[in-house]
Order: C-alpha cells, then structure tokens, then sequence
C-alpha cells in the first residue's frame, strides 16, 4: 500500500510538527483538532517554521507555499475521505485517545492505518478497541519533529507486516530513519531515556550537584546536545513522571521509581519550560 493522503489529529507541537514533515515530503496532510482555533495555530506554527527555512536559503519562497497548501484543515472527522493513514497525536491520556480510535475505526474503510504518536501508552490495548488490530501501529517521532531524524515504530502484538512495512516506506520517504520496536512500557527511548532524567532529578535530590552541574557533565562529558534536567524541563516534567509512572507499574523493579523530588515539582506546578518554572527559570 502506498501513502499518499494522510490525516494528523491534533494540532499542538506534536502533531503540527508532524503535518509539517509529511507536507514537506510530498504527501497531502488533513490536520485535525477539536477546534478551528487549535488547527489554525497548528498551520501557524508551520508556516512560521517554513518561513525560517526560507530565511536560511534551505527552501523558497515558492516551495514554503507549496508545503503550506498541501495541508488542509478539517474540523469534522467525518470530512476525512481518501486517506490510507491517520496519525493521532492528541493528548497523552489513554481514554481519549480510545476515544479517538474507538471514533477513527467506526467511520474510516477498513483498511485505512491508524498509527499512534503515543510516548509510552499500549500499542496493543489501543488496537484492542478498534475492528482492525493488524491496522493499528505506533509511530513515536521526537521533539522538535523537523529536526530529529527517528520514528520508533512500535508493533502491537497483532500489526501486521503489510501495516509495518506501509509505515516504514513513509518513514523513509519524509527523510526519517524508522526503528523497528516491540510493544513493552516506554519502548526504547523513553525505557533508556526516562531513567537517566530520573536519575539525574536524584542527583538534585541527594545534594550530589546543583542542575546546572548535572547538565553540564552530560554536555561536555557525554556530548549530549542537553544535559537531562534541561530535556526534562523541554519535554515537561509532568509527561517525565508520567512516563516513569507507566514504566514502573508496567516492569515493577525499583530501578523505575519516580524520584520524590520530581513528584514534588510536578505537585508544585513546576512542570518546566511550558510552565516558566522547572529545574530552571524561563521568562
Ligand atoms: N522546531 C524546528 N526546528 C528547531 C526547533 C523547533 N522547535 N528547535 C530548534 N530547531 C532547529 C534550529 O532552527 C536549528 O536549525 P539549523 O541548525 O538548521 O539552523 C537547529 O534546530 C539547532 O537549534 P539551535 O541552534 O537553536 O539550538 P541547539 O543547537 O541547542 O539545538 C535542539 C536545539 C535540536 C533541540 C538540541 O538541543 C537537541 O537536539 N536537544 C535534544 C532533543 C531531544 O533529545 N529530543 C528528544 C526528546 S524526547 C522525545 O521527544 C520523546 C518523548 O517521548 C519524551
């Protein structure tokens, strides 16, 4: 099955990043939210981006023009005709995007794809509500999407290879590199990458060093573009604590705890750079 109409729901930094990558691509993008108001600060957003790609001579004018018109913003779901996948990235929160699914598979042909941009929710519990489970998969992109080249693509227990290898060309046709992963809590990533930032949180917490200590062994020392307490105020300290808390019920060693420091953070209000407050201050 070849890709070429793609519906994206939901409109925030995610999936507008998102939509942005498959219209830059080639593919035709329907971008979804639950309000005119999200969609259109989505398209916003992706012009804005497009608009400094101009700026650094990466594409004209002319072309900036042409990705933005291969994205068309739809507020019904039922408006959805002639795709052959959907990518939901809607909230991070298991009953609505059962909801979502529940709704996709009720109202799209059977074999349209629906793939997740899930962080650390069961590909195979969310396949679960839907008719057709060898259609469901995941494909986890990064933060910020243009800029980083993965996609986890999760296989649920029953997505099929027909489903996996679909995703895998168009993984590879909007330029990113597509990993294949099994559907275990946090998958690869946010398994190796969740328990570093909480580690580094109980470095705080024990008084071993101040964050900006932290941050700067892991830069300098490891060459990593971020030390893990900046990630984690970039991603949220809420979604970090989110993920440990999935990571720790799903495989129960101790070694997943959340640190009491991070629970206290998120407690406060301090969820980091989307909050103006987390292990650092941002004006
Ligand atoms: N959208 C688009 N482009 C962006 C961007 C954004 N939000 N933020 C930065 N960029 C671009 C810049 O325009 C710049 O592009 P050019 O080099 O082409 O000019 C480039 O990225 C570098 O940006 P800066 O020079 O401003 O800053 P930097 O060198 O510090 O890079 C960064 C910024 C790319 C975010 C880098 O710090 C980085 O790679 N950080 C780690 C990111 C990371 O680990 N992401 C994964 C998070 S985990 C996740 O997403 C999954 C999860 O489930 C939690």
């Amino acid at each position: 099955m070849q890709i070429q109409r793609v519906l994206v729901v939901g409109a925030g930094q995610m999936g507008s990043g998102i939509a942005q990558v498959l219209a830059h691509g080639g593919l035709q993008v329907l971008l979804h939210d639950v309000d005119d108001e999200r969609i259109t600060k989505g398209i916003a957003d992706i012009d804005n981006r497009l608009l400094r790609e101009v700026q650094k001579g990466r594409i004209t004018e002319e072309q900036q023009h042409e990705i933005l018109g291969r994205i068309e913003p739809i507020v019904q779901l039922t408006d959805a005709r002639d795709i052959q996948l959907v990518i939901e990235a809607a909230t991070e929160n298991m009953e609505i995007k059962c909801g979502i699914f529940r709704k996709l598979d009720s109202i799209l042909p059977a074999d349209v794809i629906l793939a997740t941009n899930t962080s650390s929710l069961p590909i195979t519990e969310l396949a679960a509500v839907t008719g057709r489970a060898e259609r469901v998969i995941g494909m986890h992109f990064m933060n910020p999407v243009p800029v980083m080249k993965l996609i986890e693509v999760i296989r649920g227990l029953a997505t099929s290879d027909e489903t996996y290898e679909a995703v895998e060309a168009l993984a590879q046709q909007i330029d990113k590199t597509p990993v294949e992963v099994n559907d275990f809590p946090g998958f690869i990533s946010n398994r190796i990458l969740m328990p570093m930032i909480n580690e580094a949180v109980f470095c705080v917490y024990e008084g071993i060093a101040k964050p900006a200590a932290i941050d700067q062994v892991m830069m300098l020392g490891m060459n990593h573009p971020m030390g893990p307490l900046q990630l984690a105020d970039f991603i949220g300290l809420d979604t970090c604590l989110a993920i440990m808390e999935i990571l720790h019920d799903g495989l129960g060693d101790d070694k997943y705890r959340p640190c009491p420091l991070l629970r206290k953070y998120v407690k406060a209000g301090w969820l980091g750079k989307k909050s103006g407050k987390g292990f650092y201050s941002y004006d």
